[in-house]
């Protein structure tokens, strides 16, 4: 979504006098916890400036209290040719072809502004990094995702390399189920379906993206220490630039207006006629799809558990098909019956909060993941690439907060999964286990607690620049 609104650039109060420039790359999943930063931040008194490309901007209007400045030739008719599918080639696109405006950008905003002190950039904004050191201006990275998937990003390169992944095949049981050496957690097959199309090209991305990492003044993660300790232990040895583990972003404000589509406010009333811990929520997120047989295979799946279900269907994410023919014969309507509603876009993190959701069928992107955490949900897990294999992983076999669909999208093993999760005694032990968590995430955050405390610092470390 383009934004003309964005091109004025409205000078806001500074705090103390100290600004910080945040840079999200253009994607929801992206966008929605740089801008809960920008937010923290911002109530610990540092004046924001969101940069943004024009493709996918945030809603300027939501944010009265941050400044926002576009990018030049970012624009939904330079960037839409990538297309949602062709992230790996937009992210090369974005870090080679805009370094000079955003260059410029940043020079202008320093001569308006002495008290600019630090950027703080997506990770994925690799090349930023140059820029930032030819402006002699600190940079700080903010990684989207769990710690536990970085370390599969940064080893995947040499597993590529060695060859570990030649001549393997999904069907080879044996293989498939091995774990993955220095990764105990995860299977060959998890691995292996990180990045399914294009692996090379995904690999120079992410050597440049561990590069740009290795050489930033800090790295902030959405997560928490009671959370993934032992992953940040194994970080510090290949990464001891400071990190600061400040999670879950989106506990500390109610705000979920950086939503790029609209959200359905029926989902809410439509659950309000549910009782407590009876309905299973299914999305997956912004970008993930599912062909058209998959999908067919889920609404069965779905129907056969005969437990009710609120359905974000997307537009345009089932490959291939178009919204209006999904409901054009009538057969979905016969396949779901009464029990299942379905809405394009749903207030995901009320849904989660609402007393009837149950159980949360997700895509595991880390945002959805830690919401459903958060409001002490279980899931099942269907990853489609990148980080979610990881995640997926961490909730089915290490957390054991979930049940992860091994064999894809077949009917009768989403049915046992849904009932397993809904109706049986090992359910119950997941959402006991989620709860947990969820006491750790309200204890971190409170006075004393580890998030609490990592954000103290980290305002500490930014003032002394
Ligand atoms: C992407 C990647 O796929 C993910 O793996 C990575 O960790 C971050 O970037 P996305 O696929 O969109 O993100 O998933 P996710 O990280 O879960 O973010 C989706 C966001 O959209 C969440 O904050 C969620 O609350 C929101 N959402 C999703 C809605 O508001 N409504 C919906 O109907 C679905």
């Amino acid at each position: 979504m383009d934004s003309t609104s964005t091109t004025i650039i409205t000078k806001k109060q500074s705090n103390h006098g100290r600004r910080l420039v945040l840079l999200p790359l253009p994607f929801q999943g992206h966008i929605n916890p740089m801008l809960q930063l920008a937010n923290i931040l911002h109530s610990k008194a540092f004046s924001i400036t969101i940069l943004h490309t024009l493709f996918n901007s945030p809603n300027p209007t939501y944010y009265p209290h941050f400044t926002f400045l576009p990018i030049p030739g970012t624009a939904n008719e330079h960037l839409s040719v990538f297309g949602a599918e062709n992230v790996v080639s937009l992210l090369m696109y974005l870090n080679e072809d805009c370094m000079e405006q955003i260059k410029e950008c940043l020079v202008r905003l320093m001569l308006e502004d002495e008290g600019v002190v630090c950027l703080i950039t997506d990770a994925q904004w690799f090349a930023t990094q140059k820029v930032a050191d030819e402006l002699k201006l600190p940079r700080i990275v903010h990684r989207t995702s769990s710690i536990a998937s970085f370390h599969s990003y940064v080893a995947f390169p040499s597993f590529l390399e060695t060859g570990y992944f030649q001549g393997f095949k999904n069907d080879d049981e044996t293989k498939s189920r091995a774990l993955v050496p220095g990764l105990e957690s995860l299977k060959i097959k998890d691995f292996s379906k990180i990045f399914p199309s294009n692996p090379e090209a995904s690999c120079k991305v992410l050597e440049r993206m561990t590069q740009g990492t290795r050489l930033a003044r800090a790295v902030i993660w959405n997560t928490f220490k009671e959370l993934e300790e032992l992953e940040l232990e194994t970080l510090n040895h290949g990464f001891p630039n400071p990190h600061f583990l400040i999670g879950p972003f989106h506990k500390y404000f109610v705000a979920s207006s950086s939503s790029l589509f609209v959200q359905d406010q029926t989902s809410i009333s439509w659950l309000d006629k549910h009782p407590p811990n009876s309905v299973l929520y299914v999305s997956f997120g912004s970008i993930a799809g599912v062909e058209e047989s998959e999908f067919l295979e889920m609404a069965w799946g779905l129907a056969n558990s005969k437990q009710p279900f609120l359905w974000v269907v997307r537009p345009g994410s089932i490959k291939g098909m178009k919204e209006h023919e999904l409901f054009s014969d009538g057969a979905l309507g016969k396949i779901i019956g009464e029990r299942g509603y379905i809405v394009k876009w749903a207030p995901q993190q009320e849904v989660l909060a609402h007393p009837a959701t149950c159980a949360f069928w997700t895509h595991n992107g880390w945002n959805s993941t830690l919401e459903s955490i958060c409001e002490g949900v279980p899931m099942i897990c269907s990853p489609s690439f990148g980080d979610q294999l990881t995640t997926a992983r961490y909730v089915g076999d290490v957390w054991k907060i979930g049940v992860v669909l091994e064999n894809g999208f077949e009917r009768g093993e989403i049915d046992c999964a849904i009932k397993r999760l809904m109706l049986e005694k090992e359910g119950l032990e997941m959402r006991n286990k989620v709860m947990n968590l969820k006491e750790k995430v309200n204890f971190c955050l409170k006075k004393g607690g580890s998030s609490y405390s990592s954000l103290e610092d980290l305002v500490g470390y930014i003032l002394s620049f």
